[in-house]
């Protein structure tokens, strides 16, 4: 597994760091809120950043997730994604604090924001691992006061790790590394 990985560009130390920087920042953001806000991964490549970051949020938040199918295949985003498993939580007049991976094309996320808030959360917030400016299609809108919180900001590799997959592999490696191309090419 390590084998195929060029080069790592975040190791588990850097991400603990700063996992734990977010999370400060989250639990004096929403601090004063009332019921504290629900917390809302984006499955399956969310869910080592959100375990990692709940347990250093101060605040007695819920925890909840969606899925989202964008992906046909590869690496290359199919640009029309649907919610194919749904909150179990009521986010209704909720504050809530969306966790993905990545924010790549912004497809994904755009659909996640408009689905909370077509159930009624009074605000939505993201915080993404990785953000990919560079290759962002759709500009997607916090809703109310949410608040856009980010670990890296990641250049235009496919990466891999903590987390994040190609063909559902890689996600359990500690670390962020780019992928060798000749095993997606
Ligand atoms: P978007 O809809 O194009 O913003 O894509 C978001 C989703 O694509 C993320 O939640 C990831 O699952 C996946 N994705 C985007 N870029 C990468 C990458 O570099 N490595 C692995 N998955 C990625
Ligand atoms: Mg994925």
């Amino acid at each position: 597994m390590h084998s195929h990985i060029e080069r790592i560009l975040w190791s588990e130390d850097q991400i603990s760091r700063r996992v734990f920087e977010l999370a400060a920042e989250i639990s004096d953001d929403f601090g004063g809120h009332s019921p504290a806000p629900v917390v809302v991964g984006v499955a399956t490549g969310a869910f080592l950043f959100l375990a990692d970051l709940v347990r250093k949020i101060d605040l007695s938040i819920a925890v909840d997730f969606v899925r989202v199918e964008s992906y046909s295949s590869g690496t290359v985003s199919n640009g029309a994604p649907t919610i194919s498993f749904d909150l179990k939580v009521d986010v209704n007049s909720r504050h809530v604090i969306v966790v993905e991976d990545i924010v790549d094309t912004g497809h994904t996320l755009s659909k996640v924001i408009e689905h909370l808030k077509s159930k009624g959360a009074s605000s939505v917030s993201v915080c993404t691992f990785l953000d990919k400016p560079a290759r962002r299609k759709v500009h997607f809108q916090l809703v109310g006061e949410g608040k856009y919180y980010r670990g890296f900001e990641c250049p235009n590799y496919f990466v891999v790790g903590y987390g994040l997959d190609f063909a559902e592999l890689y996600r359990n490696l500690p670390y962020i590394g780019v992928l060798k191309p000749e095993l997606y090419k």
